[in-house]
């Protein structure tokens, strides 16, 4: 956070068939993986195009975490498909070691292309709809305090979950 990089607009992708893509992907999978992620957006290792990857693996220790496949999500279109909103705990690996309570689309559609180029179109709800928009949101420049409502519920994650090992995005 403070990198002005994080704060653009990113660029689509219009080339699938180059090595641009996977060297990008190889890029971004290390990082998501070595910070234990569970998401991660082309602009937070400084790459402005419009890529995201994302996966939640089913851990015994968290029973109550959704798992959500891995994807690579490339020039992605976000369709709520209601007004409900819900709030819960996020973190991002832009913004390490802090939490904070942000309002989200409960469900939503998602549309783009795998690193394939393939149509990827997707109903999601949840911790799936959560990840998917916080994501995206790196490509328009957005990071999650500035979706908050109340910076009260803002803090560092040792004092909000003591002995927790919480995963960022
Ligand atoms: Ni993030």
């Amino acid at each position: 956070m403070g990198d002005p990089r994080l704060l653009q607009r990113a660029e689509p992708i219009t080339n699938f068939s180059g090595r641009e893509l996977d060297v990008l992907l190889a890029d971004m999978r290390d990082t998501m993986h070595e910070l234990n992620g569970v998401g991660l957006a082309a602009p937070q290792i400084g790459v402005s195009l419009r890529v995201v990857i994302f996966e939640v693996n089913a851990n015994p220790r968290y029973p109550d975490a959704e798992s959500v496949p891995q994807t690579v999500l490339v020039n992605p279109v976000l369709t709520p498909l209601s007004n409900e909103m819900e709030e819960d705990w996020e973190g991002c690996l832009s913004v390490p070691g802090m939490r904070g309570l942000v309002p989200r689309y409960t469900k939503l559609r998602y549309q783009g292309r795998d690193e394939k180029g393939m149509l990827i179109d997707r109903t999601v709800s949840g911790f799936h709809a959560r990840v998917v928009q916080h994501e995206c949101d790196h490509l328009e420049g957005i990071l999650y305090p500035m979706r908050m409502s109340d910076m009260r519920n803002f803090g560092f994650s040792d004092v909000l979950f003591p002995g927790q090992n919480v995963q960022d995005e």
